[in-house]
């Protein structure tokens, strides 16, 4: 038996390598390595801008031919089946002998492939000496279509980015209530509603507020908009997310940056705080302990820097309690 249940590929651009590894820290407690990680915790791959897929480990083998006698002594039998071969990092297997692969595996199962729209893919692949079998679950792709959505700042935050800050906020568990903040135009708000996560926006700004309201309805998403000062925000949630103003469409001063923190840390015991400026004092101002941080240079020429805080609370001092 594997010693893991999952295995998970990933890929991102290089200018994304330290928050995808923010992400895997915070979601698997575990770092990625060669753009890939073995644990026992489930997700849904889609949650996140870099998991392309995870294999359901179901049998793994040094020899290849030793993994086709263990896959016919599982006695599979279902029609509507599909295989596949995952290349990991390292992986030279010319596509020749992947095929040979796929096709002797198909021939261990009993019952009609499907190549189209298979009930069941599964997957070979193989990694430090190792051949490894099991179900695939992919990446869906369909959050790519908020490149375009309706309404932009020059401050909204890239798209990955926006993905990755839900995804590290909610540690992966779709049943974690989330809280966008300072929300702009909805940029967060799309990735969350996207995944599947119950998510709330807030900003002070009208026209931040109405662009936010008209990009989720463009998307048939329902998450609510509050137009306040988060300062007077009601309602608590299990992680806020904060994408700090930082002068462009939006005032920020070091009064702004602390009443945003400490209102926030009265409405959630986690929060993903991103600032372009190094903002420790003020967290730990605020009660919370910064558990994890990293920094995402903007892709291009510039030199823009961003910093990303995953905070939590020491004790419960939440609204209401
Ligand atoms: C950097 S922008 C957020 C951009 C957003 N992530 C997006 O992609 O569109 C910061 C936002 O914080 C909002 N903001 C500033 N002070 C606030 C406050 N006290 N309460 C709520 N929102 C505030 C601004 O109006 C601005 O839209």
């Amino acid at each position: 038996m594997p010693d893991h249940n999952y295995l998970y590929s990933f890929n991102y651009d290089y200018h994304l390598h330290e928050i995808c590894k923010l992400e895997s820290r915070q979601i698997f407690s575990s770092e990625i390595k060669d753009k890939l990680l073995f644990s026992n915790i489930q997700v849904d791959p889609s949650i996140s801008a870099f998991i392309k897929n995870r294999l359901d480990i179901i049998s793994s083998s040094k020899d290849f031919n030793d993994l086709l006698e263990t896959i016919k002594g599982k006695d599979l039998r279902l029609n509507g089946f599909n295989v596949e071969y995952i290349s990991l990092n390292g992986d030279t297997t010319d596509r020749s002998e992947r095929r040979k692969k796929i096709k002797a595996i198909g021939y261990c199962i009993y019952g009609y492939p499907e190549f189209k729209a298979p009930s069941v893919t599964y997957a070979t692949c193989q990694y430090a000496g190792l051949w490894y079998f099991g179900i695939l679950t992919k990446h869906e792709n369909d959050w790519y279509k908020h490149k375009k959505k309706p309404h932009s700042f020059s401050n909204s935050i890239d798209m990955e980015i926006a993905k990755t800050l839900v995804s590290i906020a909610s540690k992966g568990d779709k049943t974690n209530t989330l809280l966008d903040a300072c929300c702009g135009v909805g940029t967060v708000l799309l990735e969350a509603c996207c995944a599947g996560f119950s998510i709330a926006g807030c900003d002070i700004s009208p026209k931040a507020a109405k662009y936010s309201r008209l990009n989720l309805a463009h998307y048939q998403y329902n998450a609510r908009v509050y137009c306040t000062d988060i300062e007077d925000h009601p309602i608590t949630y299990d992680a806020a997310i904060i994408d700090l103003p930082y002068n462009i469409y939006a005032v920020s001063d070091e009064e702004t940056t602390r009443n945003i923190i400490h209102s926030s840390a009265k409405l959630a015991s986690r929060l993903v705080i991103v600032s372009i400026i190094d903002i420790q004092s003020v967290i730990e101002e605020a009660g919370l302990k910064i558990h994890d941080s990293c920094s995402v240079v903007k892709k291009g020429k510039s030199t823009f820097t961003r910093k990303v805080w995953v905070c939590e609370k020491e004790t419960s001092t939440l609204l209401g309690d």
